[in-house]
C-alpha cells in the first residue's frame, strides 16, 4: 500500500494530511480538492454525493490509489456509504469529535462546523448518542471556512471578524469541537478568541491513527521503509481555472506539496 488519496472541498483536509503524514511520513500522498464546487457546506446533498463519488472514483482508478481519506466532515456525514458501494479499497471518513468532547466537558460543548454539518441527521445522532447530558451549542459558519482558505493564501486573519463569527459561543462553553477540517488551520486564532480555558478538539489525530492501523495491517514495515526512498507528493486541483494560484502554491509549499495541477472531471 503506497498511495493515499486525501480529499476535501478545499485546503481544510491539509490539517488532516499533516496528522496522517506525521504518523506515516514515508507514503505517497495525493491531495485532491474540489474548489469548483466549494464551499461544500452550502451544497445540496444530491450534488455533494454525485460530485464526491465521481471525483474520488476517477482519481482512484487513474492514480492507482490504495486508500481514500475523505478529509471533510460535510462530505463524510453523507457520502461515505455511496463511496463504499463503488470502491473496494479502504475509505476513512472524518466526523465531528463529539465523543471525545463529551468525555472532557463539564459545562457545554460548542460544535463549530459548516451549515450543512450542523443540520445533518448524522451529527444530531452523534450528539444524542455521545453527549446526552452535556448540552451542545451548534454554530454553522461558511465564513470561517473562507477565512481558513484566505489564511493559506497569505491573508491576515481579521480577529475582530473572527470574534463576531464566534460570538454566540464566547463565555458559553468549556469545549469547542472544530467540526470542519478547515478550522484547525485557524486553531490559534480561535483559541485566542474563545479563551485559554476552552479546550479545542478536532478529529485529525484519531483519523491519522485509524489510517496508520489500516496501512500497517496491509503492508510490511520493510516495504514501508523501502517506499521512503521513493517518496513523492502530488497536489491536484479540480477546477478548470487556477484560483489565486501563486499565493496558494506558496502556502502549499509549507506542506511539502508540488504546485497545483488542474484536474477536470469533464476531461477524465
Ligand atoms: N472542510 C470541509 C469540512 O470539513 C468543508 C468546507 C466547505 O467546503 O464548506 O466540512
Amino acid at each position: 500500500m503506497a498511495n493515499i488519496l486525501i480529499f476535501d472541498s478545499g485546503v481544510g483536509g491539509l490539517s488532516v494530511f499533516q496528522e496522517i503524514q506525521s504518523q506515516l511520513p514515508m507514503l505517497n500522498y495525493v491531495y485532491l480538492f474540489d474548489n469548483e464546487a466549494y464551499p461544500y457546506g452550502e451544497l445540496k446533498p444530491e450534488i455533494l454525493i454525485s460530485r464526491v463519488t465521481s471525483l474520488v472514483c476517477t482519481i482512484v482508478e487513474r492514480l492507482n490509489i490504495d486508500m481514500v481519506v475523505i478529509a471533510c466532515n460535510t462530505a463524510s456525514t453523507i457520502v461515505l456509504p455511496f463511496l463504499r458501494q463503488q470502491l473496494l479499497i479502504p475509505i476513512v471518513g472524518v466526523v465531528p469529535a463529539i465523543k471525545p468532547a463529551a468525555l472532557i466537558s463539564k459545562k457545554a460543548i460548542g460544535l463549530i462546523a459548516t451549515p450543512a454539518t450542523v443540520n445533518r441527521k448524522y451529527t444530531h445522532d452523534l450528539i444524542d448518542e455521545f453527549s446526552p447530558l452535556i448540552p451542545v451549542k451548534l454554530l454553522g459558519t461558511t465564513r470561517l471556512v473562507m477565512m481558513a482558505e484566505e489564511k493559506l493564501r497569505g491573508k491576515r486573519v481579521d480577529m475582530a471578524e473572527l470574534k463576531g463569527v464566534l460570538s454566540p459561543l464566547i463565555g458559553q462553553i468549556d469545549v469547542a469541537v472544530l467540526g470542519c477540517t478547515h478550522f484547525p488551520l485557524l486553531h490559534d486564532e480561535i483559541q485566542t478568541v474563545l479563551g485559554l480555558d476552552v479546550t479545542l478538539v478536532d478529529s485529525g489525530l484519531a483519523i491519522a491513527k485509524r489510517v496508520r492501523d489500516l496501512v500497517q495491517g496491509k503492508i510490511s514495515l520493510s516495504k514501508i521503509k523501502h517506499l521512503g526512498e521513493v517518496q513523492k507528493q502530488h497536489f491536484i486541483y479540480s477546477s478548470a481555472a487556477p484560483w489565486e494560484g501563486a499565493a496558494l502554491n506558496k502556502g502549499l509549499q509549507q506542506f511539502g506539496f508540488s504546485p497545483v495541477q488542474t484536474f477536470r472531471l469533464q476531461d477524465a
